[in-house]
Protein backbone atom coordinates (compact mmCIF):
# COMPACT_ATOMS: atom_id res chain seq x y z
CA UNK A 1 0.00 0.00 0.00
CA UNK A 2 1.17 3.48 -0.90
CA UNK A 3 1.99 6.07 1.31
CA UNK A 4 -0.26 8.29 3.28
CA UNK A 5 -1.85 11.50 1.88
CA UNK A 6 0.42 14.20 2.52
CA UNK A 7 -1.68 17.37 1.97
CA UNK A 8 -3.68 18.77 4.77
CA UNK A 9 -7.69 17.05 4.88
CA UNK A 10 -10.15 19.40 5.27
CA UNK A 11 -12.78 18.90 7.66
CA UNK A 12 -16.02 20.74 8.15
CA UNK A 13 -18.13 19.97 11.40
CA UNK A 14 -21.46 20.81 11.66
CA UNK A 15 -23.69 20.82 14.21
CA UNK A 16 -26.39 18.12 13.20
CA UNK A 17 -27.75 15.94 9.98
CA UNK A 18 -29.59 19.10 8.66
CA UNK A 19 -26.77 21.52 8.41
CA UNK A 20 -24.21 19.08 6.95
CA UNK A 21 -26.92 18.08 4.63
CA UNK A 22 -27.31 21.87 3.78
CA UNK A 23 -23.68 22.34 3.33
CA UNK A 24 -23.30 19.23 1.13
CA UNK A 25 -26.39 20.55 -1.26
CA UNK A 26 -24.57 23.51 -1.56
CA UNK A 27 -21.10 21.79 -2.29
CA UNK A 28 -23.46 20.17 -4.93
CA UNK A 29 -24.61 22.92 -6.57
CA UNK A 30 -21.23 24.86 -6.28
CA UNK A 31 -19.38 22.20 -8.02
CA UNK A 32 -22.04 21.77 -10.36
CA UNK A 33 -21.82 25.34 -11.38
CA UNK A 34 -18.02 25.97 -12.09
CA UNK A 35 -17.67 22.28 -13.50
CA UNK A 36 -20.64 23.43 -16.47
CA UNK A 37 -19.02 27.05 -16.66
CA UNK A 38 -15.36 25.22 -16.98
CA UNK A 39 -16.13 21.96 -19.38
CA UNK A 40 -19.86 22.14 -20.02
CA UNK A 41 -20.93 19.30 -17.80
CA UNK A 42 -20.96 18.01 -14.15
CA UNK A 43 -20.31 14.38 -13.57
CA UNK A 44 -21.35 13.14 -9.95
CA UNK A 45 -20.55 9.90 -8.39
CA UNK A 46 -23.39 9.51 -5.74
CA UNK A 47 -22.88 7.63 -2.39
CA UNK A 48 -25.35 5.18 -1.11
CA UNK A 49 -26.67 4.35 2.42
CA UNK A 50 -28.72 6.91 4.65
CA UNK A 51 -26.21 9.47 5.17
CA UNK A 52 -26.49 11.04 1.91
CA UNK A 53 -30.34 10.66 1.78
CA UNK A 54 -31.38 14.35 3.41
CA UNK A 55 -28.37 15.89 0.95
CA UNK A 56 -30.26 14.60 -2.11
CA UNK A 57 -34.01 15.28 -0.73
CA UNK A 58 -32.61 19.15 -0.46
CA UNK A 59 -31.25 18.91 -4.18
CA UNK A 60 -34.83 19.04 -5.42
CA UNK A 61 -36.08 21.52 -3.19
CA UNK A 62 -35.38 25.08 -3.53
CA UNK A 63 -33.04 27.14 -2.89
CA UNK A 64 -30.75 24.26 -4.51
CA UNK A 65 -32.78 22.98 -7.65
CA UNK A 66 -33.06 25.93 -9.23
CA UNK A 67 -28.80 26.61 -8.70
CA UNK A 68 -28.24 23.48 -10.50
CA UNK A 69 -28.01 23.10 -14.95
CA UNK A 70 -29.71 19.68 -14.56
CA UNK A 71 -29.54 19.29 -18.68
CA UNK A 72 -26.05 19.15 -18.11
CA UNK A 73 -25.69 16.67 -14.91
CA UNK A 74 -24.24 13.10 -15.56
CA UNK A 75 -24.91 11.03 -12.66
CA UNK A 76 -23.15 7.97 -11.35
CA UNK A 77 -22.67 5.70 -8.27
CA UNK A 78 -19.68 4.58 -6.34
CA UNK A 79 -21.14 1.40 -5.31
CA UNK A 80 -24.40 -0.80 -5.83
CA UNK A 81 -25.80 -3.68 -4.39
CA UNK A 82 -26.71 -6.09 -6.68
CA UNK A 83 -30.43 -6.00 -6.12
CA UNK A 84 -33.44 -5.21 -8.71
CA UNK A 85 -33.69 -1.09 -9.13
CA UNK A 86 -36.90 -1.61 -7.52
CA UNK A 87 -35.56 -2.60 -4.48
CA UNK A 88 -35.52 -0.84 -1.19
CA UNK A 89 -31.93 -1.69 -0.93
CA UNK A 90 -30.86 -0.22 -4.13
CA UNK A 91 -28.54 2.86 -4.00
CA UNK A 92 -29.98 3.86 -7.51
CA UNK A 93 -33.54 3.78 -5.84
CA UNK A 94 -32.78 5.67 -2.38
CA UNK A 95 -31.48 8.49 -5.08
CA UNK A 96 -34.47 8.23 -7.48
CA UNK A 97 -37.13 8.54 -4.40
CA UNK A 98 -35.28 11.19 -3.34
CA UNK A 99 -34.21 13.78 -6.16
CA UNK A 100 -33.65 12.57 -9.60
CA UNK A 101 -37.58 11.39 -10.02
CA UNK A 102 -37.76 15.26 -9.15
CA UNK A 103 -35.26 17.18 -11.62
CA UNK A 104 -34.81 17.18 -15.41
CA UNK A 105 -31.29 14.80 -15.48
CA UNK A 106 -32.00 13.76 -18.90
CA UNK A 107 -32.48 9.32 -18.50
CA UNK A 108 -29.61 9.06 -20.83
CA UNK A 109 -27.46 10.74 -17.93
CA UNK A 110 -28.10 8.83 -15.58
CA UNK A 111 -26.20 5.61 -15.15
CA UNK A 112 -27.22 3.22 -12.53
CA UNK A 113 -25.22 -0.21 -12.00
CA UNK A 114 -27.28 -2.73 -13.03
CA UNK A 115 -26.55 -6.73 -12.08
CA UNK A 116 -28.73 -8.20 -14.88
CA UNK A 117 -26.05 -11.05 -15.03
CA UNK A 118 -23.29 -11.59 -13.01
CA UNK A 119 -21.69 -8.80 -10.50
CA UNK A 120 -18.29 -9.16 -12.61
CA UNK A 121 -19.91 -8.98 -16.00
CA UNK A 122 -21.97 -5.80 -14.19
CA UNK A 123 -18.69 -4.14 -12.87
CA UNK A 124 -17.15 -4.52 -16.39
CA UNK A 125 -19.86 -3.41 -18.32
CA UNK A 126 -20.04 -0.43 -15.87
CA UNK A 127 -16.28 -0.25 -16.14
CA UNK A 128 -16.65 0.11 -19.86
CA UNK A 129 -19.19 2.67 -19.46
CA UNK A 130 -16.97 4.81 -17.32
CA UNK A 131 -13.89 4.77 -19.91
CA UNK A 132 -15.84 5.82 -22.69
CA UNK A 133 -17.45 8.59 -20.67
CA UNK A 134 -14.13 9.90 -19.61
CA UNK A 135 -11.87 9.28 -22.13
CA UNK A 136 -8.69 10.33 -22.15
CA UNK A 137 -9.24 13.76 -19.57
CA UNK A 138 -6.98 14.00 -16.68
CA UNK A 139 -9.68 13.21 -14.23
CA UNK A 140 -12.99 11.49 -13.76
CA UNK A 141 -15.49 12.70 -11.57
CA UNK A 142 -16.34 16.47 -11.01
CA UNK A 143 -17.46 15.47 -7.46
CA UNK A 144 -17.92 12.24 -5.73
CA UNK A 145 -19.67 11.45 -2.08
CA UNK A 146 -18.62 8.84 -0.24
CA UNK A 147 -20.15 7.50 2.89
CA UNK A 148 -17.75 5.80 5.85
CA UNK A 149 -19.35 2.61 7.47
CA UNK A 150 -18.98 1.36 11.08
CA UNK A 151 -16.19 -0.52 10.50
CA UNK A 152 -13.85 1.43 8.26
CA UNK A 153 -15.51 0.43 4.54
CA UNK A 154 -16.82 3.22 1.91
CA UNK A 155 -18.67 2.78 -1.20
CA UNK A 156 -18.38 -1.36 -0.97
CA UNK A 157 -14.09 -1.02 -0.18
CA UNK A 158 -14.58 -3.78 2.57
CA UNK A 159 -11.76 -3.82 5.25
CA UNK A 160 -9.55 -7.21 4.08
CA UNK A 161 -11.44 -7.78 0.62
CA UNK A 162 -8.91 -8.43 -2.19
CA UNK A 163 -10.67 -5.47 -3.85
CA UNK A 164 -8.45 -2.73 -1.92
CA UNK A 165 -5.37 -4.25 -3.69
CA UNK A 166 -7.07 -2.95 -7.75
CA UNK A 167 -4.78 -0.52 -9.00
CA UNK A 168 -5.57 -0.76 -12.89
CA UNK A 169 -9.43 -1.73 -13.12
CA UNK A 170 -12.09 1.26 -11.89
CA UNK A 171 -15.08 -1.04 -10.92
CA UNK A 172 -15.03 -4.70 -9.58
CA UNK A 173 -17.39 -7.14 -7.65
CA UNK A 174 -17.74 -7.95 -4.53
CA UNK A 175 -18.42 -10.60 -2.28
CA UNK A 176 -18.71 -8.82 1.36
CA UNK A 177 -17.94 -12.55 3.49
CA UNK A 178 -20.30 -10.30 6.55
CA UNK A 179 -22.97 -9.33 3.99
CA UNK A 180 -25.43 -11.12 2.77
CA UNK A 181 -25.83 -8.84 -0.91
CA UNK A 182 -22.92 -8.98 -3.84
CA UNK A 183 -21.85 -5.94 -4.90
CA UNK A 184 -20.06 -3.84 -7.51
CA UNK A 185 -17.96 -1.29 -6.37
CA UNK A 186 -15.72 1.97 -8.01
CA UNK A 187 -12.12 1.00 -6.78
CA UNK A 188 -9.80 3.34 -5.46
CA UNK A 189 -8.16 4.16 -8.73
CA UNK A 190 -11.44 6.00 -10.21
CA UNK A 191 -12.62 7.97 -7.08
CA UNK A 192 -8.65 9.16 -6.82
CA UNK A 193 -8.78 10.87 -10.06
CA UNK A 194 -11.60 12.61 -9.17
CA UNK A 195 -11.41 16.32 -8.88
CA UNK A 196 -13.44 16.44 -5.32
CA UNK A 197 -14.14 13.47 -3.02
CA UNK A 198 -16.41 14.52 -0.21
CA UNK A 199 -16.87 11.96 3.00
CA UNK A 200 -20.45 12.89 4.32
CA UNK A 201 -20.29 11.30 7.83
CA UNK A 202 -23.01 11.77 10.75
CA UNK A 203 -23.64 10.20 13.88
CA UNK A 204 -21.84 9.26 17.28
CA UNK A 205 -21.81 5.28 16.00
CA UNK A 206 -19.24 6.67 13.25
CA UNK A 207 -17.18 8.66 16.45
CA UNK A 208 -14.52 6.27 16.23
CA UNK A 209 -14.34 4.71 12.92
CA UNK A 210 -14.03 8.72 12.14
CA UNK A 211 -11.27 9.34 14.52
CA UNK A 212 -9.18 6.01 13.51
CA UNK A 213 -9.12 7.07 10.14
CA UNK A 214 -8.34 10.93 9.96
CA UNK A 215 -5.99 10.46 13.15
CA UNK A 216 -5.07 7.01 13.64
CA UNK A 217 -2.93 4.96 11.73
CA UNK A 218 -2.64 4.21 8.26
CA UNK A 219 -4.00 1.12 7.73
CA UNK A 220 -5.93 0.46 4.79
CA UNK A 221 -6.20 -2.93 4.92
CA UNK A 222 -8.15 -2.63 8.08
CA UNK A 223 -9.45 1.08 7.25
CA UNK A 224 -10.44 1.00 3.19
CA UNK A 225 -11.43 4.81 3.65
CA UNK A 226 -8.34 5.61 4.17
CA UNK A 227 -7.48 4.82 0.11
CA UNK A 228 -9.46 7.55 -0.77
CA UNK A 229 -7.01 10.44 -1.53
CA UNK A 230 -7.26 12.52 -4.16
CA UNK A 231 -4.39 13.45 -6.07
CA UNK A 232 -4.02 16.44 -7.07
CA UNK A 233 -8.07 16.49 -6.59
CA UNK A 234 -9.53 17.70 -2.79
CA UNK A 235 -10.66 15.55 -0.50
CA UNK A 236 -13.32 17.01 1.57
CA UNK A 237 -14.88 15.70 5.07
CA UNK A 238 -18.29 17.33 5.96
CA UNK A 239 -19.33 15.71 9.57
CA UNK A 240 -21.58 16.22 12.04
CA UNK A 241 -20.89 16.78 15.68
CA UNK A 242 -21.56 13.61 16.92
CA UNK A 243 -19.38 11.95 14.40
CA UNK A 244 -16.60 14.44 15.24
CA UNK A 245 -16.99 14.12 19.45
CA UNK A 246 -13.41 12.06 19.77
CA UNK A 247 -11.76 13.90 17.06
CA UNK A 248 -8.43 16.03 18.39
CA UNK A 249 -9.77 19.43 18.79
CA UNK A 250 -6.40 20.47 17.79
CA UNK A 251 -6.07 18.26 14.69
CA UNK A 252 -4.22 19.60 11.90
CA UNK A 253 -7.09 20.00 9.83
CA UNK A 254 -7.61 22.96 7.56
CA UNK A 255 -11.65 23.59 8.32
C1 LIG B 1 -23.66 1.47 0.62
C2 LIG B 1 -22.73 2.64 0.69
C3 LIG B 1 -21.86 2.51 1.90
C4 LIG B 1 -22.31 3.59 2.86
C5 LIG B 1 -21.72 3.40 4.22
C6 LIG B 1 -22.33 4.39 5.21
O1 LIG B 1 -23.93 0.99 -0.47
O2 LIG B 1 -24.17 1.12 1.69
O3 LIG B 1 -22.05 2.89 -0.42
O4 LIG B 1 -20.48 2.65 1.65
O5 LIG B 1 -21.91 4.85 2.34
O6 LIG B 1 -22.02 2.08 4.65
O7 LIG B 1 -23.72 4.14 5.24
P1 LIG B 1 -24.72 5.08 6.10
O8 LIG B 1 -24.70 6.41 5.45
O9 LIG B 1 -26.05 4.39 6.00
O10 LIG B 1 -24.17 5.12 7.51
Amino acid sequence: MNAPRRSPVRLQIYPDLETLSRAAAELFAAQADRAVRTHGRFNVALSGGSTPRRTYELLAREPYRDQVAWPQIHVFWGDERCVPLVDPRSNARMAQGAFLAFVPVPRSQVHPITCQESPKVAAEQYELTLRKFFGDQPHTFDLAFLGLGPDGHTASLFPGSPVLAEEKRWAAAVHPAAQELERVTLTPAVFNQARTVTFLVSGRDKARVLQEVLEGEYDPHRLPAQLIKPEPGELLWLVDQAAAAVLDPGRPFVL
